[in-house]
């Protein structure tokens, strides 16, 4: 039984808008970009793919106050006591749990931790040097100490990000496999499917303008900081 055949009448609801998929996609396709890049020394594509994730990631932490409402931190973000709860849940409920319209309190700290470490990667790559060749953006600005430590930072960090995505689609497998619960499909279309007996409260989405000014914004902070070397 899952959400799609307990038989009686469901719903679409608006789960995520269009900047947050657009921003999780291009984030899975740059860090992808970024990964192969650096294994195979194409130093041009790493750099842009790397600006193209520090801006991601500033549209997103300010999306993340200003934005709608599940991309919202507060939405997501809640203490220890949301998050056992959301655990007993998942035991005691299987496949037939409340819908969740946004990051469940447990994934939401996911989210943030893997936004925090990519944020350390790409803040870390602008600093680093292989000491021959090719140096970051603002490795002039920063002392030989700090270059040293946050080029080992960047080197080490990526193995921790390829652990955690490791685990984000595995959990995400797990919610299909075990809950019937299809996450993928949202982060595509936007929409969920809800059963009609289930009482929820849609997110408020903001609308498209608000979202391409903090973009443009996103990219200036980063053309000026990438150019101040
Ligand atoms: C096959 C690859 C991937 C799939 C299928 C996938 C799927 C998803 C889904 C379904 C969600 C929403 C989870 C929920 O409902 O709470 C999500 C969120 C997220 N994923 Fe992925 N993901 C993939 C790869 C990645 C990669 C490579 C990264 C980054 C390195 C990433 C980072 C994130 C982040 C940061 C969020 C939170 C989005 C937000 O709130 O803005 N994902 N992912």
């Amino acid at each position: 039984m899952n959400e799609y055949d307990r038989g009686g009448p469901v719903r679409s609801v608006a789960v995520w808008d269009l900047p947050v998929r657009l921003f999780h996609w291009l984030l899975a396709a740059a860090v992808g970009t970024s990964w192969a890049s650096g294994e195979f020394g194409w130093m041009r594509i790493h750099f842009l793919s790397g600006y193209l994730i520090l801006t991601l990631l500033l549209f997103r932490l300010a999306w993340g106050f200003v934005g709608s409402r599940s991309a919202r931190f507060s939405d997501f973000l809640k203490g220890p006591g949301a998050a056992f709860a959301h655990l007993r849940e998942l035991r005691s409920s299987g496949s037939h749990g409340h819908p969740v319209l946004g990051h469940n309190p447990l994934g939401g700290w996911m989210v943030a931790a893997l936004l925090l470490v990519l944020s350390v990667q790409a803040g870390s790559g602008l600093f680093t040097s292989d000491d021959i060749l090719v140096d970051g953006p603002l490795v002039a600005h920063a002392g030989s100490a700090v270059v040293k430590l946050l080029s080992t930072v960047h080197r080490l960090a990526f193995n921790l990000i390829l652990a955690m995505v490791a685990v984000h689609v595995a959990v995400i497998a797990g919610y299909l496999l075990f809950r019937g619960e299809n996450l993928v499909r949202p982060m595509l279309t936007g929409r969920k499917i809800v059963p009609d007996g289930f009482t929820v409260d849609p997110p408020r989405q903001v609308g498209p303008l608000p979202a391409a000014l903090v973009a443009l914004i996103a990219v200036a902070l980063v053309a000026a900081l990438v150019t101040a070397a």
